[in-house]
């Protein structure tokens, strides 16, 4: 169990675009404390969301965080668009690049939280030596590209490893993928205090159904005392 805070992320991927506002809106008085915001290029992952014009367009409907994870390779030629575009947060994947550290710099630079994800097959050590640059370490636990996926079982070991890699340093533990009320629970216990969810809040996309889906995640979540 972390001493960091409980925060639900739902992940707009999974929105109703026809109605892209109305979700944001329902999301945010459903109680959403971040906006997971997934950006995909068809190129580093095999499917393709949505842009920077997109996102400033849903910016100006809550004032909550967005925490933007960019699935896209090259990436440094986009952070700064992303950033202008009302990020709080961005993160870039370890495989994305040769630089990571350029990256992160890069992030820095536009006065933006840093954060690092790292997928299914990718070692904690790709992490290692640059955690004193980031303020936020996301273990992926599906190949990301679909929302929807089943949650890999070895990513939980994963957030354990990736836990104590963190130790006492003030970065947060978010996972993306998968993840439900039913393993939030277990996540927490690892370490996890970011939840990302796109299909156990939004599936269905009846916004009737999100405030009682996010307490339910954020109960799970927060019940554990393992
Ligand atoms: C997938 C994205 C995820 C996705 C999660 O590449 O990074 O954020 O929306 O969706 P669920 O929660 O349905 O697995
Ligand atoms: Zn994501």
């Amino acid at each position: 169990m972390t001493t960091r805070p409980i925060r639900i992320a739902p992940s707009i991927l999974s929105a109703d675009f026809s109605r892209l506002g109305e979700e944001v809106r329902a999301l945010d008085a459903a109680g959403a404390d971040y906006f997971h915001v997934d950006i995909m290029d068809g190129h580093f992952v095999p499917n393709i969301s949505f842009g920077p014009m997109v996102m400033q367009s849903i910016r100006k409907l809550t004032t909550k965080v967005f925490d933007v994870h960019l699935m896209i390779a090259p990436v440094d030629p986009y952070i700064a668009a992303f950033a202008k575009a009302g990020a709080d947060s961005i993160t870039v994947h370890a495989e994305a690049g040769p630089h990571l550290q350029r990256s992160l710099q890069a992030i820095k630079a536009e006065g933006k939280r840093a954060g690092v994800a790292i997928n299914p097959a990718t070692p904690l050590s790709a992490v290692e030596h640059i955690l004193d640059d980031i303020d936020l370490l996301l273990v992926m636990s599906i190949n990301p590209g679909f929302g929807g996926q089943t949650f890999i079982p070895h990513a939980m070991e994963k957030i354990r490893q990736a836990n104590a890699l963190i130790g006492s340093r003030p970065i947060d533990l978010e996972v993306d993928g998968g993840v439900s009320a039913d393993n939030a629970g277990a996540l927490a216990a690892a370490g996890i205090n970011i939840f990302v969810a796109g299909t156990a809040i939004l599936g269905g996309n009846d916004v009737s159904t999100y405030a009682t889906r996010i307490v339910a995640i954020r109960t799970a979540a927060s019940t554990v005392t393992a």
